[in-house]
């Protein structure tokens, strides 16, 4: 796993936009996995001030959705990836997928969704937030390493944290669909990205503990392209800083 550390969560943000952005001026990413939620949103800001050549022909795939909320509801991942993602970035949005959780069906709407990222080629690279209990998409602690798209009950440390987008934490739902960690591990790239204490640490978790489901990240670790871009706050319980740091001023040429 590369491990960059930034200033603070914009440079995360100019950081991690700038790999994106190479990749897809190489012609290397056509589709996109987002994450929803604060992390990638400066990120996406950074993302629409550079208009990378490519850009607007990209397909993206959200991670998760919640399930029962509405299209409309300004917190369904459906609003917030209109508004964060497809309309900043200039997407086409027949090209932007999320799940559905207002599907009669949800287990086929599950099984279509992992048809539809197959049906664009996989995705390129996924961009991904860490909970604070060490999750990522809607994978809590125990996650299966090897499952796929599916209904979740979301843990109540997530629904709590997630209350600050709702008016009351009742109305936060408590299930979702959620790529699984199998299909996360299954785009050829991954990019995590993470600011402020209170991410310091899952963030240490998922890069330098141990693999376990206890921390979903963590099979991050198993990923043969991960990258993670912190700013300095949820670097802070690294213990390897120092030789991150001279690792990514060293970088080769051809990872410049
Ligand atoms: C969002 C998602 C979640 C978030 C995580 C961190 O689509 O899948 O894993 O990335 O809960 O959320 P923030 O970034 O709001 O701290």
């Amino acid at each position: 796993m590369q491990v960059i550390i930034a200033k603070d969560a914009d440079e995360v943000g100019e950081i991690a936009a700038g790999i994106i952005a190479t990749r897809i001026e190489r012609g290397e990413l056509e589709v996109l996995g987002v994450a929803t939620g604060s992390s990638p949103l400066p990120v996406y800001r950074a993302l629409a001030r550079r208009q990378p050549t490519g850009l607007g022909d990209l397909a993206a795939f959200a991670l998760d959705e919640y399930v029962g909320l509405p299209y409309e509801h300004p917190e369904s991942y459906h609003s917030v990836v209109e508004q964060e993602v497809t309309r900043p970035l200039g997407l086409r949005p027949d090209r932007v997928h999320v799940p559905d959780g207002m599907a009669d069906d949800l287990d086929d709407a599950c099984r279509r969704y992992e048809a539809a990222i197959a049906d664009a080629g996989g995705v390129d690279l996924q961009i991904l937030g860490v909970g604070a209990n060490g999750h990522i998409g809607f994978n809590e602690p125990t996650s299966s390493f090897a499952s796929r798209t599916r209904v979740k009950t979301l843990a109540q440390a997530t629904r709590d944290d997630n209350a600050r987008f709702f008016d009351r934490i009742d109305d936060v739902p408590i299930h979702c669909i959620t790529q699984g960690l199998g299909t996360i591990m299954s785009a050829r790239s991954v990019l995590l990205v993470a600011h402020g204490e209170a991410k310091a640490a899952p963030v240490a978790a998922v890069v330098e503990g141990p693999v376990t489901s206890m921390c979903p990240g963590s099979i991050l670790q198993m990923h043969a392209d991960a990258t993670i871009v912190v700013d300095e706050a949820a670097a802070s319980s690294l213990t390897l800083t120092d030789y991150y740091r001279f690792v990514y001023d060293n970088r080769p040429a051809s990872q410049r």
